[in-house]
């Protein structure tokens, strides 16, 4: 099976006045149609970076350096004009920010109806329709009165709302979702992530879900990526990760779960320590400083990401970046 997204050794670097940043470092991962990964790891390790540098999207101080095959050929590096008939279109992103993907000066209708009548060939009649019929499925309240609104108009919720109908619009095989829901209530959310699974299951849509929320990986994910200063450092199924964690920061951020212990009261035990710095990384593993198992070797070699005894759950692929042989810790349940 052709993986739809085929990434190896992405790097992904800023210039800075003091000091490169190494916002990515040696990233390598696939995706399988229809899918479903999460993507977690503390704000600033690179989850977003990565994403944008697939999509062609990075700050203009940014470089990138590997390669992403999308069904089998090279994106990386491919010019404007071509990365669009992909973008948008086939791979769809719903970005962290509403407004970064919404033009503040167009109305939504205008919006949604040019993206169908440019890529999909539709009339204009059609392409309204289409777009109405999305509005509602994300649960945009009366939908048709609002559509001809500027996206101002809406309220941040529903803005989100609205970037995630576009996203849909031309019914891409992978959809790429930054943190989607964060900014919204509880019941939205929920309502969000439903329509999430809808898609996978009815229109086999592949998912990749960069969140925080590892209840969120848990409702919808089959497969999780662990990230930490820019590297991946686990991967494997939600069953395993969740259960068998094998890298001592996916432990620590399990750990780190507000859960209610059998007294009633909220446990949580946050890793102590800061991660490191991105323009000075340290030799070795990025997390030495703040993993109670670090040892000699450590400090010196970084380690790669290898596979580890298969485990549960689909494709039973595992990996993991540490040096220790196995990690015999117990999840708190
Ligand atoms: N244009 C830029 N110039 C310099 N550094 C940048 C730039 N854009 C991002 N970075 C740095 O890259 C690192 C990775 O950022 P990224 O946005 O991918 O984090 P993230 O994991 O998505 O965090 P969050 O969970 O907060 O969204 C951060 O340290 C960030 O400060
Ligand atoms: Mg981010």
């Amino acid at each position: 099976m052709t993986a739809i997204l085929d990434v190896r050794k992405l790097d992904t670097r800023f210039a800075a006045p003091d000091g490169e940043v190494h916002a990515v470092n040696d990233v390598s991962f696939h995706i399988d149609p229809g899918e479903s990964v999460g993507v977690v790891g503390e704000s600033g390790s690179g989850k977003t970076q990565i994403f944008l540098s697939i999509m062609g999207l990075l700050a203009k101080n940014g470089r990138v350096g590997g390669s992403v095959r999308y069904r089998g050929k090279e994106i990386l590096g491919l010019p404007p004009r071509e990365l669009n008939r992909i973008r948008g279109v086939t791979m769809s992103m719903i970005f962290q920010d509403p407004m970064t993907s919404l033009n503040p000066y167009l109305r939504i209708s205008r919006q949604m109806t040019e993206v169908l009548v440019e890529h999909k060939g539709m009339h204009e009649a059609g392409a309204r329709r289409r777009s109405i019929e999305l509005l509602d499925r994300v649960g945009i309240p009366s939908a048709k009165a609002r559509f001809d609104l500027y996206p101002h108009e809406f309220s941040g919720g529903m803005r989100q709302r609205v970037m995630i109908a576009m996203a849909l619009l031309c019914e891409p095989d992978l959809l790429i979702a930054d943190e989607p829901t964060t900014a919204l209530d509880v019941t939205i959310q929920a309502q969000i992530l439903e329509l999430m699974a809808d898609l996978k299951r009815d229109f086999g849509t592949a998912i990749i879900m960069i969140t925080h929320d590892l209840g969120v990986v848990a409702g919808l994910c089959d497969r999780v990526m662990v990230m930490y200063a820019g590297r991946v450092v686990e991967t494997g199924s939600v069953r395993d990760i969740f259960y068998r964690p094998q890298h001592p920061y996916t432990l620590g951020l399990l750990r780190s779960m507000p859960r209610i212990d059998k007294h009633g009261a909220t446990q949580l035990t946050a890793i102590p320590g800061q991660p490191p710095n991105l323009q000075a990384l340290p030799p070795g593993c990025v997390y030495q400083e703040r993993c109670p198992f670090a040892f000699e070797r450590c400090q010196a070699d970084v380690p790669a990401l290898r596979s580890i005894a298969a485990g549960e759950g689909p494709g039973k692929e595992r990996a993991k970046a540490c040096h220790l042989e196995r990690l015999e810790e117990e999840v708190p349940a």
